[in-house]
């Protein structure tokens, strides 16, 4: 008999619910995005986010059930994002989570955001295992982390400052590309020349990252053309800023995994949808003969999906969450 996990997911801006069999099967994976509303503000409106997330929970869970062709009778366990993110968000699908564990006496399992991102691997590559090297890139981290066994995670490296997708978003909004930034600015750097300009990378001691200077640098340039009545290109400086920040995380990770001795990697995150990461991640570890491992695009950005493949080894693991669990933005692995 198989286990389906319901999963929940509501930490940003979209509200998420899936049914994944054996953490393996996705056999529902409803995300309603709320960028239209945040679109206009450049970002993400946390007030605002609560609120949609509010409206959105139980259309979207019943619609998990739905599209899954389940009742609540055939769930076995409920996992729910507890944190990090926005705590507004985090309170809407923890509650929708415990009101349905509850009512239904189902175990409750409460996932960590990052540990859900990691596992969306797990959901492409059921075959996979530890000791890992995995390069978590997402709009609020930028963490190499080393995964001696699943489970278990070590914090090898991670930013001094901004994380990699809040940088994309933030050069997005000041060259007018809007929100979200990552899959404008990746659009934009499509025609650009990556070499046009040269921005800074820091490259500081050891595994960790560093974007505020790169960050500083590209808008200095725009703002300081712009005084001087200069056009630039902006395709070009799309480009030559998603270089900068590519080159970086490749090559720590692959400083990474050669510091841990490992033969495999993964990426994940929202950031990991880029397809020039990817592709120059790929060529990085065919070079030093790593295997890399990414999920598909839909499974690198927020889902529901992830959170109950990672729930599901949770609750293998007889991990329970009590009824009051609370969320955490702060929430570490
Ligand atoms: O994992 P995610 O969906 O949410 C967080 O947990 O933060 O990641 C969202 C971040 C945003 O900063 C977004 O701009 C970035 O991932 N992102 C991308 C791409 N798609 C999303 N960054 C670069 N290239 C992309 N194609
Ligand atoms: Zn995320």
């Amino acid at each position: 008999m198989s286990i389906n996990v319901l999963g929940i997911e509501s930490s940003c801006d979209e509200t998420a619910a899936a049914v994944v069999s054996d953490g393996r099967e996705i056999i529902s994976n409803v995300i309603a995005t709320q960028v239209p509303w945040h679109k206009a503000y450049g970002g993400v409106v946390p007030e605002i986010a609560s609120r949609k997330h509010l409206e959105f929970i139980n259309p979207v869970v019943k619609k998990a059930l739905t599209d899954a062709k389940l009742t609540l009778n055939e769930i076995d366990a409920v996992a729910v994002t507890y944190g990090p993110g926005l705590v507004g968000g985090l309170l809407v699908g923890l509650s929708a989570a415990k009101a349905i564990a509850y009512s239904r006496d189902l175990p409750l399992i409460g996932v960590n955001h990052i540990e859900g991102h990691i596992y969306a691997n797990f959901l492409a590559y059921s075959e996979l295992e530890a000791p890992l090297v995995c390069l978590t890139v997402s709009g609020g981290h930028t963490t190499l982390l080393f995964i001696e066994e699943m489970g278990s995670y070590e914090i090898i490296g991670q930013t001094r400052d901004d994380a990699a997708g809040e940088a994309f978003d933030k050069i997005s909004r000041v060259l007018g590309l809007g929100y979200p930034g990552g899959p404008a600015i990746e659009k934009a750097a499509k025609d650009g020349d990556s070499q046009a300009f040269s921005f800074p990378k820091a490259l500081p001691d050891e595994l960790d990252f560093s974007f505020s200077g790169l960050k500083t640098a590209v808008i200095n340039m725009a703002h300081n053309a712009e005084q001087k009545g200069e056009k630039v290109d902006i395709n070009d400086v799309a480009a030559s800023f998603q270089e900068a920040v590519i080159e970086v995380l490749v090559e720590k990770t692959i400083k990474a995994a050669k510091l841990k001795r490992v033969d495999r990697v993964l990426l994940s995150g929202g950031v990991a949808s880029n397809q020039r990461l990817r592709d120059q991640l790929d060529k990085a570890c065919a070079k030093e003969g790593l295997a890399l491992y990414y999920p598909p695009k839909v499974l690198c950005t927020d889902n529901a999906a992830m959170i109950a493949c990672c729930g599901y080894y949770r609750y293998l693991k007889g991990d329970r969450a009590k009824w009051d669990l609370n969320a955490d933005p702060r929430l570490g692995l």
